[in-house]
């Protein structure tokens, strides 16, 4: 695979969109809890409304996206060579850690749906949680970050 481009290369491009994610991970909710603190139909709450959907559209969608791509590839990578075996041993040669980190990313996936779901109700006026919920939630990425990224370096 290391002639579309480096495995190196993939890698760095890799650690830049989980970066640039899991910081829009960590605003959008602040961004959430900032609107709830505010009047409804108040200024504050325009303003935020408008930095929540730009964050979503600017930077979140895309370096989802960029962050799963250069994943795969890395993992396309990790184990090519293998492909001519059956799909079993393949599976089989698989790390574990590898099977641990794609459980939590599925989850950070996941979780970054309920907030593009939560940022489209919030935009109708409907606010279902408080702004405590919504601090609370902003430290969740950062937990999952530190056990993905231990993951991948540490293999265990
Ligand atoms: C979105 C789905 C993701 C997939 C499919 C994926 C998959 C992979 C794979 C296969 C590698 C190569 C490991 C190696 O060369 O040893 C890797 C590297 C890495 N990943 Fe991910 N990853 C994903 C998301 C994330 C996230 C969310 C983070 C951090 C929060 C992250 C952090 C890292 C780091 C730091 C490395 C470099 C590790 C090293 O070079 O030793 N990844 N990833």
């Amino acid at each position: 695979m290391d002639h579309v481009i480096g495995y190196n290369l993939a890698r760095g491009l890799h650690i830049i969109a989980v970066i640039a994610w899991i910081a829009g991970l960590l605003m959008l909710p602040r961004f959430y809890a900032y609107l709830t603190a505010g009047q409804p139909g108040g200024e504050l709450e325009a303003s935020m409304l408008k930095a929540a959907r730009n964050l979503r559209l600017i930077i979140l969608g895309p370096s989802l996206v960029l962050s799963w791509v250069f994943g795969l590839y890395l993992f396309g990578a990790y184990v090519s060579g293998d492909w001519d075996r059956p799909l079993g041993d393949v599976l089989a040669g698989v790390p574990h850690w590898f099977w641990g980190k794609l459980i939590l990313v599925l989850g950070l996936s996941g979780y970054h749906g309920f907030l593009s779901a939560e940022g489209r109700r919030l935009a109708r006026g409907e606010r279902r949680h408080s702004e405590k919920f919504w601090r609370r939630m902003s430290e969740i990425p950062f937990l999952v970050a530190i056990a993905a990224v231990l993951l991948a370096t540490l293999e265990p």
